[in-house]
């Protein structure tokens, strides 16, 4: 097999979901464009609905087609497509996908090679992962993967629980849990930016840093997933893991080696050292907001307590706001404050770590003390570095005017760098592991955000909604920061 180029079925559970037309039906079309990956592969998508062959067809054809520019092309790529009909309880089901599975298999010559790729409700994780173990689709002469997507479980007790469904099933080595904040090119640059530079390491720890802010805003609100929401609120959907996985890798220890065993064993020191918060500590450390109506641009939008499939009484936090701190020699004393929200003034995902002071002052910006250096990493939408620094004004005075380094990444690569989702399905064909989260990663983070949300489930925020759509969240985030002598760039 040739590694870079690797071959294989993929099962799509959830085929006719919206993950799978939005994100894995055009990112497996790229990888096919692009040729990194073999022709001799077949995807099988699997949902309840009864559809045809062909009606599946013009479904992947319609979802990649703002991505096409070759018909022909996109033709003989949906002909590798086939559907079955699925009911996730039922042996028949397994036994024809097996059958399906092992045809295929002999016609694209996939040398026994399947992935599981599961992109629906989580509920049926676990009994899928067991059926396919015990209706032998796990058997077979190739290698076996199973692709989960979060939520992986709701707290450290049920992702447990799920777990051990699965790893019945898989070995640890075979299940590629996605974050798909992993696969986004910026995201993976933090540690070449952090360990390829000797002009940063030396000063990335509590010596030079004296905090980071890690911004993840977005303007959309919760759309259609209210059910899903109302169950999980910003803290299970975006801190236990995308905030979460962005400070291992901001404060990590370089690892020895660049393998995903590594990488990952230095991402878990880092998750094993954040100060776990008490219960009564939780108001100290952490905020949380839901929107109201408010303005986006010109467009007047919704309330959370008004979306669909809320409860006009909701408790549920679209918004938070945290402080970290990871108790070890390079971070002792270093603030990691952490935002993400809904329905907020801008999309943007932004790392700043901030400089400390120099020792003495001797210049002035308009009267005011020199700004301190930031080194802002972009994340999206805009993706690159600025390095923000102070140097002399032009003219007699000696006086300083901030300045920016910039380096943009889009204006190198062109706009089109890979999607996460697109690196992240060709890593799990490859076999890398690297960009995937281990259990002992998951399990760290549950532990660490469970705290916090046993307090928030069991208390009414009776000040709800608390920031109006349109701003950039609750005063008492600002307030947090402000108690330190901080205040959030902007992003
Ligand atoms: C997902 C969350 O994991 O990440 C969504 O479930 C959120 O609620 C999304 O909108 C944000 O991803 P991105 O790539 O747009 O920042």
């Amino acid at each position: 097999m040739n590694k870079d180029n690797p071959t294989s079925l993929i099962v799509i559970f959830g085929a006719t979901g919206d993950l799978a037309k939005r994100k894995l039906y055009p990112s497996i079309y790229r990888l096919y464009k692009n040729g990194s990956i073999s022709k001799n592969f077949a995807v099988v998508g699997v949902a309840r609905r009864p559809l045809s062959n062909e009606e599946f067809r013009a479904n992947v054809t319609s979802s990649v087609s703002g991505t096409a520019n070759d018909e022909v092309d996109v033709e003989e790529f949906s002909s590798h497509f086939f559907y079955q009909p699925f009911d996730v309880t039922s042996s028949d089901s397994y036994q024809q996908l097996k059958d399906l599975l092992g045809s295929l298999d002999d016609t694209y010559v996939t040398n026994g090679n399947r992935i599981f790729y599961l992109a629906m409700a989580p509920e049926f994780f676990g009994t899928i992962a067991s059926n396919l173990k015990a209706e032998g689709l796990t058997e077979t002469d190739g290698w076996k993967r199973l692709v989960i997507e979060k939520p992986f479980g709701r707290s450290l007790p049920s992702a447990k629980e799920l777990n051990e469904q699965i790893r019945e099933a898989f070995h640890e080595s075979e299940i590629y849990r996605i974050d798909h904040y992993l696969g986004k090119e910026m995201v993976q640059n933090i540690e070449v930016i952090r360990f390829a530079n000797a002009l940063f390491e030396p000063l990335w720890n509590n010596r030079y840093i004296s905090n980071i802010q890690i911004t993840s805003s977005e303007v959309l609100g919760v759309e259609d997933r209210g059910r899903y929401y109302e169950n999980s609120g910003a803290l299970r959907d975006m801190v236990q893991n995308h905030m979460l996985q962005m400070v291992a890798l901001l404060a990590m220890e370089p690892p020895i080696k660049l393998n995903p065993e590594e990488i990952r064993s230095e991402k878990v020191k880092v998750l094993r050292a954040i100060r776990q918060i008490e219960q009564s500590e939780v108001g100290d450390y952490f905020v949380r907001g839901q929107y109201s109506s408010g303005d986006i641009g010109e467009t007047r939008v919704p309330g959370y307590r008004e979306e669909n499939s809320v409860d006009p009484d909701s408790n549920t936090e679209t918004f938070v706001a945290g402080k970290i701190l990871i108790d070890n020699f390079r971070w002792a004393g270093v603030p990691i404050y952490i935002r993400t929200g809904k329905r907020m003034s801008t999309k943007s995902t932004k790392v700043v770590v901030q400089f400390k002071d120099i020792p003495m002052n001797l210049y002035y910006n308009r009267g005011e003390k020199v700004d301190p250096n930031l080194l802002v990493i972009n994340i999206q939408p805009d993706e690159g570095i600025t390095l923000h620094l102070n140097a002399k004004k032009s003219g007699k005075d000696i006086t300083t005017t901030p300045i920016k380094l910039n380096y943009t990444n889009n204006c190198f690569d062109g706009f089109n760098t890979p999607e996460a989702y697109e690196r992240l399905i060709y890593d799990a064909m490859r076999g890398d592991m690297t960009n995937f989260t281990h259990w002992d990663e998951v399990a760290l983070s549950w532990n660490f955000v469970d705290e916090v949300s046993k307090v928030w489930e069991s208390t009414k925020a009776e000040e709800f909604p608390n920031y109006e759509a349109g701003s950039m969240g609750p005063k008492k985030a600002d307030e947090m920061l402000h108690r330190d002598g901080f205040h959030w760039w902007p992003v």
